[in-house]
């Protein structure tokens, strides 16, 4: 795959965050689950469920959560706090009045179901996960390059280095940043778009950069051992705008 040279297209600056529509982001990609939502799940599930000793309570940072609790329901069980890194104040609004509904929108109930199904039995998941969520989450405005260094123990990134910029040498700024804000032998887990022409909310157009495997490990080899990064749910059309399939990496801090 040619890659982008380094300053090529729009960067993150150049797109309107802060008007980010986050009901309309939910609506279209959350609001018919999708088996590849349930594929994405497992195998984050799969890689935390793997991550440090099993039993130790995780200090987790989820990078660009967006108005999306699937982070959340993945890392709850593994967590004693769970902190959500997003740079939109539309999505930190919206984030935060979502913790303060018990009642769950039929979606969340779904992937939450998806979330203990991979967890199986033994770890005592509650039927509403939203007040722990609501107790362990801190949710902080802040951009993925101005992520903190070596402060927690794991980190998550769902759709968000790739799906922020068109400049290749900002994508590889923010997997370092990433990458960097565990501490050594930290487990990291991201999901990245693959195939897209960039995505479009509330008829505002959004960027994303074409990537393979092989790029990604090559970035991430810079920052982390242990990297694997493998093609998942790949199909031959767009299930939403910008969206047919995904990449996910697991590594272990530097
Ligand atoms: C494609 S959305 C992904 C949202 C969510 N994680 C998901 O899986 O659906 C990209 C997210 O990155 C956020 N974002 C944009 N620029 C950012 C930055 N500089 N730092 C952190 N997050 C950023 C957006 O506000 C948005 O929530």
């Amino acid at each position: 795959m040619v890659e982008k040279s380094s300053g090529e297209g729009h960067g993150n600056a150049e797109y309107q965050w802060n008007a980010f529509d986050s009901e309309a982001y939910f609506q279209h990609y959350y609001g018919e689950p999708h088996p590849d939502d349930d594929l994405v799940i497992r195998v984050a599930v799969d890689a935390l469920r793997r991550a440090s000793a099993a039993g130790n309570a995780l200090d987790v940072v989820d990078v660009g959560t967006g108005p999306n609790l699937i982070p959340f329901f993945c890392t709850l069980p593994r967590a004693r706090r769970l902190t959500a890194w997003e740079y939109a104040a539309t999505n930190v609004a919206w984030l935060r009045a979502e913790l303060e509904n018990d009642d769950m929108r039929p979606q969340w109930r779904h992937f939450w179901r998806v979330a203990r199904e991979a967890y199986g039995p033994g770890w005592g998941l509650p039927e509403n996960p939203i007040p722990l969520l609501r107790e362990k989450c801190v949710v902080t405005q802040g951009s993925v390059f101005d992520l903190p260094a070596r402060s927690w123990d794991a980190a998550t990134m769902f759709f968000c280095a790739e799906s922020i910029t068109e400049r290749q040498d900002e994508f590889e700024a923010a997997c370092a940043t990433f990458a960097r804000s565990v501490r050594p032998g930290g487990m990291l887990a991201a999901a990245f778009l693959v195939r897209s022409e960039g995505y479009v909310v509330a008829d505002r157009p959004f960027p994303v950069l074409k990537l393979s495997p092989e790029t990604i490990e090559r970035v991430f080899r810079h920052h982390a051992d242990a990297v694997d990064a493998r093609l998942i749910g790949i199909v031959d059309r767009e299930i939403r705008s910008g969206y047919s399939g995904f990449i996910f990496l697991t590594g272990t801090a530097r």
